[in-house]
């Protein structure tokens, strides 16, 4: 999605604007601009549809330095992808980059467009610089101007501008978009996510909803909503939060498949101890909260969704609390009933999706007991806004398509639904098992990803296929609609997951040779339920890809490719059967030829509604 990245130093920041827009490409956009104020005190504009080496090709041709600058990456929402709709728009003297959705943009441009102001792009961003234009006195006042005229926008929006007027400033504003200031010696800098600055600092301002900050070489002063003076603290990020880069992968997909032996290994350290859950895994607020918990609401977007869905077998079985599960998108427009005692729970691995972010804030109006998230990112809104926040430790995401990330909510959602399990009396032999299975956890996880050569070769399957079904009973539904996920974000092909029990309610229908249905069959009590189902399958002549294992008595035959997956303490198979259905995925998409780590359309972070 969108990104953001300014610059106010005393040497040229056209390579750290470049710098940072690079480390932002992982969250996928369309285009990208820049705007540097030249020792002339002239604006020199840059843009381009397409990558940022594209707008680097054309900064080769077309130079462009100076000691003041803003950029931004543009993923499309009104108006085509294009150099026109890309940002920095310009007024006169004013440019700007902006991130978020102006919601009143066609009133105001009605009014702009009366007094003469004429534009130049379809966005709704456009609307914004001009109007800071008409609001700015000459030679002055850029921060005013930027604060007048948040008070008149509607909707959400991060915002950097410059003035060629005021070569010592550079304004920003944040409000339902996020937007961090980089703070450095007689240099500042301003991005959407610190990741954008990890090559000039490492000392971060998170500024609030409804600030306006004037940022310049010699300090920065932030006002919030009611235009008083605050003061954010200063946060120093370490290097476990930078950007790694790929190694000895060929995409930060397969990196981070890889890598989740280690971060969930990373998710459960000092958080378990021989047979218990720690008393300090979730914080000592949990330790009051949870025993008054008598219900739990799960809301989140994408694949922390499917996390969450997950969740609710654990937490109805293990510690038998009821459990609702909903899209931010659909929970935050809906009339809610909240009963007494329920826990409000958002999952993300940003911490910054719009529609998550304003659950959580609409719930806030609501009487839930209490707030908690469930988060990958420190610092981040949904953190910052939470009481109660449990860190998943998968370390960066880059590749759009989320794997370690959902595998570690997994295991941080396990830790606690043995912690409110507890709470509500679970035997203690329980516990010790559930326990014992997690530490056995990286190891089997690591078996798992051995399985990439197997899948690969049954990945060949699927390159030239349409569509695809997945199913799964019981806590594997969730894992099958993962796969599916994973199947359509990366390679494009159609794919429909279903409990395997809704069958023959409709999807039969599309069942023929052409048809792969993937099957997750781990050894549980519904196997046999499973099984029969197959059968449905396989009579109308369905190919079958079952991941199973040996114990569940597969065989492969015509029409079923059995893919042998390590044996697993039955709690563990929801994450471990992920694996495969990755790795799956990541190689269709290779045989496919798509972009794996920044499929088309889409992106990291969801950051407007
Ligand atoms: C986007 C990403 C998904 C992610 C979803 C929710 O759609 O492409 O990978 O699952 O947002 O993001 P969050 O950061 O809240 O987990």
């Amino acid at each position: 999605m969108c990104g953001i990245v300014g610059a106010l130093a005393q040497r040229n920041v056209t390579g750290i604007l470049l710098e940072g827009l690079r480390r932002l490409e992982y969250r996928g956009y369309d285009s990208a601009g820049v705007c540097l104020r030249d020792e002339y005190g002239q604006l020199q504009l840059r843009k381009s549809l397409g990558k940022v080496a594209d707008l680097e090709a054309k900064l080769s041709t077309e130079p462009a330095e100076g000691l003041q600058g803003i950029a931004h990456t543009r993923w499309a929402t009104h108006g085509v992808p294009s150099d026109e709709n890309a940002h920095p728009h310009m007024s006169g003297h004013i440019t700007l980059v902006h991130n978020g959705i102006i919601e009143n943009h066609q009133s105001l441009r009605e009014d702009l467009q009366a007094k003469g102001y004429e534009f130049a792009s379809d966005t709704d961003s456009e609307v914004v610089v001009h109007l800071v234009h008409s609001l700015s006195t000459n030679g002055h006042g850029l921060v005013d101007a930027v604060s007048k005229a948040t008070k008149m926008l509607e909707g959400a929006y991060a915002l950097a501008v410059i003035s060629s007027e005021e070569p010592e400033v550079l304004a920003c504003a944040r409000y339902g978009s996020p937007l961090v200031l980089g703070v450095g010696i007689e240099e500042n800098f301003i991005a959407s996510d610190p990741m954008a600055l990890r090559q000039v600092t490492d000392r971060f301002i998170f500024l609030e909803e409804g600030d306006v900050a004037e940022v310049r070489r010699s300090g920065i002063s932030v006002r919030n909503k009611q235009g008083e003076e605050v003061s954010h603290p200063v946060h120093k990020l370490d290097r476990g939060h930078d950007v790694a880069d790929k190694g000895r992968y060929r995409h930060y997909m397969q990196k981070e498949i890889f890598e989740q032996p280690e971060v969930v290994a990373a998710t459960l350290a000092g958080r378990i101890g021989e047979r218990t859950v720690l008393s300090q895994a979730l914080g000592s607020l949990a330790q009051e909260i949870l025993p008054k918990v008598e219900q739990v609401q799960i809301v989140a977007c994408g694949t922390s969704y499917h996390a969450g869905m997950v969740a609710r077998y654990w937490l109805e079985d293990w510690a038998g609390v009821p459990c609702s599960v909903e899209v931010a998108s659909e929970i935050r427009y809906r009339k809610t009933v909240v009963r007494p005692g329920t826990l409000f729970v958002t999952i993300s691995q940003s911490g910054e999706t719009a529609d998550t972010l304003a659950a959580l804030r609409q719930a806030k109006k609501l009487g839930y007991l209490g707030f908690m998230t469930i988060c990958n990112v420190p610092n981040s809104s949904l953190v910052r806004e939470s009481e109660l926040s449990l860190m998943t430790e998968a370390g960066p995401e880059i590749g759009v398509a989320s794997t370690k990330a959902f595998t570690t909510q997994l295991v941080a959602l396990q830790l606690f639904s043995i912690a409110l399990a507890k709470a509500n009396g679970l035997p203690s032999e329980r516990e010790a098992e559930l326990v014992s299975a997690l530490h056995q956890l990286p190891k089997l996880m690591e078996e798992f990803t051995d399985l990439d050569a197997l899948v690969q070769h049954t990945s060949e399957a699927f390159a030239e296929k349409n569509h695809a079904l997945f199913l799964g009973r019981g806590v594997e539904f969730p894992i099958a609609l993962e796969g599916a996920l994973k199947l359509k974000e990366i390679s494009y092909i159609h794919a429909e997951a279903y409990p395997a029990g809704e069958l023959k309610h409709g999807p039969l229908a599309l069942v023929d040779a052409d048809m792969p249905v993937i099957v997750v069959a781990p050894n549980n009590e519904l196997l046999e339920k499973l099984k029969s189902n197959l059968q449905e399958v396989r009579a109308r002549g369905g190919q079958l890809f079952v991941f199973a294992s040996p114990k569940a008595g597969f065989t492969s035959e015509e029409g079923i490719t059995v893919v042998e997956v390590p044996d697993s303490p039955e709690s563990l198979a929801p994450i471990l059967y992920t694996v495969p259905l990755q790795l799956l995925s990541y190689h269709v998409a290779l045989l496919k030829g798509t972009d794996v780590d920044q499929p088309r359309n889409l992106a990291k972070s969801v950051t407007v509604e």
